[in-house]
Protein backbone atom coordinates (compact mmCIF):
# COMPACT_ATOMS: atom_id res chain seq x y z
CA UNK A 1 0.00 0.00 0.00
CA UNK A 2 2.24 2.50 0.75
CA UNK A 3 4.29 1.55 -1.98
CA UNK A 4 1.56 2.78 -4.18
CA UNK A 5 1.31 5.65 -3.00
CA UNK A 6 4.59 6.46 -2.95
CA UNK A 7 4.97 5.82 -6.83
CA UNK A 8 1.74 7.46 -7.77
CA UNK A 9 2.91 10.54 -5.78
CA UNK A 10 6.22 10.66 -7.31
CA UNK A 11 4.58 10.13 -10.67
CA UNK A 12 2.08 12.98 -9.85
CA UNK A 13 5.25 14.96 -9.03
CA UNK A 14 7.16 13.98 -12.45
CA UNK A 15 3.78 15.47 -14.52
CA UNK A 16 3.33 18.10 -12.75
CA UNK A 17 7.18 18.95 -13.18
CA UNK A 18 6.45 18.46 -16.94
CA UNK A 19 3.38 20.27 -17.22
CA UNK A 20 5.50 23.55 -15.92
CA UNK A 21 7.88 23.37 -18.21
CA UNK A 22 5.98 22.70 -21.09
CA UNK A 23 7.15 24.27 -23.81
CA UNK A 24 10.78 24.70 -22.25
CA UNK A 25 13.07 24.30 -25.10
CA UNK A 26 16.48 24.56 -24.12
CA UNK A 27 17.49 22.02 -22.26
CA UNK A 28 20.21 24.45 -19.97
CA UNK A 29 17.32 26.36 -18.78
CA UNK A 30 15.11 23.27 -18.68
CA UNK A 31 18.00 21.83 -16.46
CA UNK A 32 18.14 25.21 -13.91
CA UNK A 33 14.39 25.59 -13.58
CA UNK A 34 14.05 21.86 -12.67
CA UNK A 35 17.39 22.69 -10.01
CA UNK A 36 15.02 25.81 -8.65
CA UNK A 37 11.78 22.90 -8.68
CA UNK A 38 13.80 20.83 -5.93
CA UNK A 39 15.02 23.82 -4.00
CA UNK A 40 11.37 24.32 -4.30
CA UNK A 41 9.97 21.00 -2.99
CA UNK A 42 12.10 21.04 -1.06
CA UNK A 43 11.16 24.32 0.90
CA UNK A 44 7.71 23.02 1.10
CA UNK A 45 8.11 19.82 3.09
CA UNK A 46 10.23 22.22 5.84
CA UNK A 47 7.99 24.96 5.61
CA UNK A 48 4.46 22.35 6.30
CA UNK A 49 6.30 21.32 9.01
CA UNK A 50 7.46 24.65 10.76
CA UNK A 51 3.62 25.61 10.20
CA UNK A 52 2.22 22.33 11.47
CA UNK A 53 0.47 21.41 8.03
CA UNK A 54 2.10 18.91 8.68
CA UNK A 55 3.82 16.69 11.71
CA UNK A 56 7.23 16.92 12.56
CA UNK A 57 9.55 14.03 10.79
CA UNK A 58 12.93 14.00 11.67
CA UNK A 59 14.27 11.96 8.76
CA UNK A 60 11.68 13.78 6.12
CA UNK A 61 13.37 17.18 7.75
CA UNK A 62 16.82 16.17 7.34
CA UNK A 63 16.73 14.77 3.77
CA UNK A 64 14.97 17.79 3.00
CA UNK A 65 17.77 20.05 4.85
CA UNK A 66 20.34 18.32 2.61
CA UNK A 67 18.44 18.29 -0.62
CA UNK A 68 17.90 22.30 -0.30
CA UNK A 69 21.94 23.07 0.52
CA UNK A 70 22.69 20.43 -2.15
CA UNK A 71 20.41 22.22 -4.89
CA UNK A 72 21.87 25.67 -4.26
CA UNK A 73 25.22 24.72 -4.28
CA UNK A 74 24.12 23.67 -7.81
CA UNK A 75 22.87 26.99 -8.52
CA UNK A 76 26.34 28.86 -9.75
CA UNK A 77 27.11 26.10 -11.85
CA UNK A 78 23.51 26.03 -13.28
CA UNK A 79 23.65 29.42 -13.95
CA UNK A 80 27.23 30.09 -15.45
CA UNK A 81 26.31 30.36 -18.86
CA UNK A 82 23.70 33.44 -20.37
CA UNK A 83 21.09 30.91 -21.82
CA UNK A 84 17.70 32.00 -23.09
CA UNK A 85 14.26 30.72 -23.66
CA UNK A 86 11.29 32.54 -24.31
CA UNK A 87 10.03 30.86 -20.91
CA UNK A 88 12.44 31.64 -18.81
CA UNK A 89 12.29 34.03 -15.97
CA UNK A 90 15.46 34.86 -15.47
CA UNK A 91 16.95 38.28 -15.61
CA UNK A 92 20.01 39.55 -18.10
CA UNK A 93 21.15 41.20 -14.40
CA UNK A 94 22.45 37.73 -13.37
CA UNK A 95 25.46 38.04 -16.08
CA UNK A 96 26.20 41.27 -15.34
CA UNK A 97 26.47 40.65 -11.52
CA UNK A 98 27.30 37.78 -11.41
CA UNK A 99 29.56 37.50 -8.45
CA UNK A 100 26.22 39.03 -6.21
CA UNK A 101 24.03 36.10 -7.97
CA UNK A 102 26.19 32.99 -6.45
CA UNK A 103 26.99 35.35 -3.25
CA UNK A 104 22.96 34.69 -3.04
CA UNK A 105 23.19 31.21 -3.89
CA UNK A 106 25.85 30.88 -1.51
CA UNK A 107 24.17 32.99 1.37
CA UNK A 108 21.11 30.01 0.54
CA UNK A 109 23.34 27.05 0.57
CA UNK A 110 24.92 29.15 4.44
CA UNK A 111 21.22 29.26 5.39
CA UNK A 112 20.32 25.59 4.73
CA UNK A 113 23.10 24.33 6.46
CA UNK A 114 23.15 26.02 9.07
CA UNK A 115 19.59 25.31 9.93
CA UNK A 116 18.11 23.57 12.83
CA UNK A 117 15.93 20.35 11.81
CA UNK A 118 15.77 19.26 15.08
CA UNK A 119 11.94 20.82 15.94
CA UNK A 120 9.24 22.84 14.41
CA UNK A 121 10.37 25.64 16.05
CA UNK A 122 13.40 25.38 14.85
CA UNK A 123 12.66 24.25 11.18
CA UNK A 124 10.54 27.28 11.65
CA UNK A 125 13.12 29.92 12.54
CA UNK A 126 15.76 28.73 9.93
CA UNK A 127 12.70 28.64 7.27
CA UNK A 128 12.81 32.41 8.04
CA UNK A 129 16.19 33.01 6.95
CA UNK A 130 15.62 31.04 3.86
CA UNK A 131 12.69 32.50 2.57
CA UNK A 132 14.65 35.84 3.08
CA UNK A 133 17.11 34.41 0.74
CA UNK A 134 14.82 32.96 -1.81
CA UNK A 135 12.92 36.45 -1.75
CA UNK A 136 15.90 38.81 -2.33
CA UNK A 137 17.40 36.56 -5.45
CA UNK A 138 14.24 36.29 -6.78
CA UNK A 139 13.30 40.34 -6.80
CA UNK A 140 16.86 41.38 -7.72
CA UNK A 141 17.27 38.39 -10.99
CA UNK A 142 13.65 36.62 -11.60
CA UNK A 143 10.86 38.47 -13.47
C1 LIG B 1 20.71 32.95 -6.38
C2 LIG B 1 19.39 33.35 -6.79
C3 LIG B 1 18.19 32.53 -6.37
C4 LIG B 1 17.92 32.02 -5.13
C5 LIG B 1 18.74 32.12 -3.86
C6 LIG B 1 16.65 31.34 -5.26
N1 LIG B 1 16.18 31.42 -6.55
FE1 LIG B 1 14.50 30.54 -7.28
N2 LIG B 1 14.89 31.31 -9.14
C7 LIG B 1 15.95 32.12 -9.45
C8 LIG B 1 15.88 32.49 -10.87
C9 LIG B 1 16.87 33.37 -11.59
C10 LIG B 1 14.73 31.85 -11.37
C11 LIG B 1 14.22 31.91 -12.84
C12 LIG B 1 14.92 30.82 -13.67
C13 LIG B 1 14.46 30.78 -15.10
O1 LIG B 1 13.24 30.95 -15.36
O2 LIG B 1 15.30 30.60 -16.01
C14 LIG B 1 14.13 31.12 -10.26
C15 LIG B 1 12.99 30.35 -10.37
C16 LIG B 1 12.39 29.67 -9.31
C17 LIG B 1 11.22 28.82 -9.44
C18 LIG B 1 10.46 28.54 -10.73
C19 LIG B 1 11.11 27.38 -11.46
C20 LIG B 1 10.38 27.04 -12.75
O3 LIG B 1 9.75 26.00 -12.81
O4 LIG B 1 10.44 27.82 -13.70
C21 LIG B 1 10.94 28.35 -8.18
C22 LIG B 1 9.81 27.39 -7.79
C23 LIG B 1 11.94 28.87 -7.29
N3 LIG B 1 12.81 29.68 -8.02
C24 LIG B 1 11.95 28.63 -5.93
C25 LIG B 1 12.95 29.12 -5.07
C26 LIG B 1 12.93 28.94 -3.63
C27 LIG B 1 11.83 28.24 -2.85
C28 LIG B 1 14.07 29.51 -3.16
C29 LIG B 1 14.58 29.58 -1.73
C30 LIG B 1 14.52 28.36 -0.93
C31 LIG B 1 14.80 30.06 -4.31
N4 LIG B 1 14.08 29.80 -5.44
C32 LIG B 1 16.02 30.70 -4.21
C33 LIG B 1 16.97 32.52 -8.60
C34 LIG B 1 17.09 32.16 -7.25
Amino acid sequence: MRKTVLILTSSLMIASMALAHNGVKNPAVMARMQGMEQIGAASKVLGNMARGRVAFDAEAAASAKAALAQHAAEIPVLFEAQEDDPKSEALPAIWSDFADFTAKADALRDAAEAMDVTSTETIAAGMGAVGGVCRSCHKAYRE
